[in-house]
C-alpha cells in the first residue's frame, strides 16, 4: 500500500481492507449470536457508514433488516445549540431491536443527540456499533457496544470516511502523514 494525496494532504496506509474484513467477521459472529431470535433492524448513519454497513450486513446471517438515515446538524438560534434533524427514519422502531451503525465516533456529539431521538420511538433494545472509535477524543457520554478498532485521536480517511468529500472510495483506511 502506497501513500495517497487527497486535496492538499498526504495520507499513509493505516488499516488494510483485509484487517477490516477479519474484524468485521468477528463482530458479525457476535451479532449473529446475540440476535439469533430477534430479527434486528440495523440503522446506518449516512454518509460515512455506507461501506462499513454494506460489508458488515452481508456477514450477518440471522434474519435482519437495514435502513439508512442522514443527520443534518446546524446551529439553532435557541440556547440549546446544535439541532439534529433526522432524514429518513424508518417508521417501525417501536418494539424492534435496533443496532445503530456509525463509521467513526470522535467526540460522540452526533450520537449523543441522535440516540435519545431514537429512544423516543421506544425500541425493544438499542445498541451501538462503530467501525472506529477515538477514546481520547470522546467528550460526550455515549455507550459504544461494539467497536471495530480503537484508534488514537488522528484524522483518518478511506473505507467510507472522507476528507472534505474525497477519499471515501479508498478500500483501505489511511491516516494523515506525520501525525
Ligand atoms: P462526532 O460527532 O464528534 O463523534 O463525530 C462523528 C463524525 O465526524 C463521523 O461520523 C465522521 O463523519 C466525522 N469524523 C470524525 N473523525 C473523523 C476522521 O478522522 N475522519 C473522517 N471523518 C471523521
Ligand atoms: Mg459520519
Amino acid at each position: 500500500m502506497l501513500p495517497v494525496t487527497i486535496h492538499d494532504k498526504q495520507f499513509v496506509p493505516y488499516i488494510s481492507n483485509d484487517a477490516i474484513q477479519k474484524r468485521l467477521l468477528e463482530m458479525a459472529q457476535e451479532l449473529n449470536d446475540t440476535y439469533k431470535e430477534q430479527s434486528p433492524l440495523f440503522i446506518a448513519i449516512l454518509n460515512g457508514s455506507f461501506v462499513f454497513a454494506a460489508d458488515l450486513f452481508r456477514l450477518v446471517t440471522v434474519p435482519a433488516e437495514i435502513s439508512f438515515v442522514k443527520l443534518a446538524s446546524y446551529m439553532g438560534t435557541s440556547s440549546s445549540g446544535d439541532v439534529v434533524t433526522i432524514i429518513g427514519l424508518p417508521g417501525l422502531i417501536q418494539g424492534r431491536h435496533i443496532i445503530v451503525l456509525e463509521d467513526i465516533i470522535d467526540t460522540g456529539a452526533t450520537l449523543y443527540k441522535f440516540i435519545p431521538q431514537l429512544l423516543e420511538h421506544q425500541p425493544a433494545s438499542l445498541r451501538l456499533a462503530c467501525l472506529l472509535s477515538k477514546p481520547d477524543a470522546l467528550k460526550y457520554d455515549v455507550k459504544i457496544d461494539y467497536t471495530g478498532f480503537m484508534i488514537p485521536d488522528n484524522f483518518v480517511v478511506g473505507y467510507g470516511l472522507d476528507y472534505d468529500g474525497l477519499g471515501r472510495n479508498l478500500p483501505d483506511i489511511y491516516t494523515l502523514a506525520g501525525q
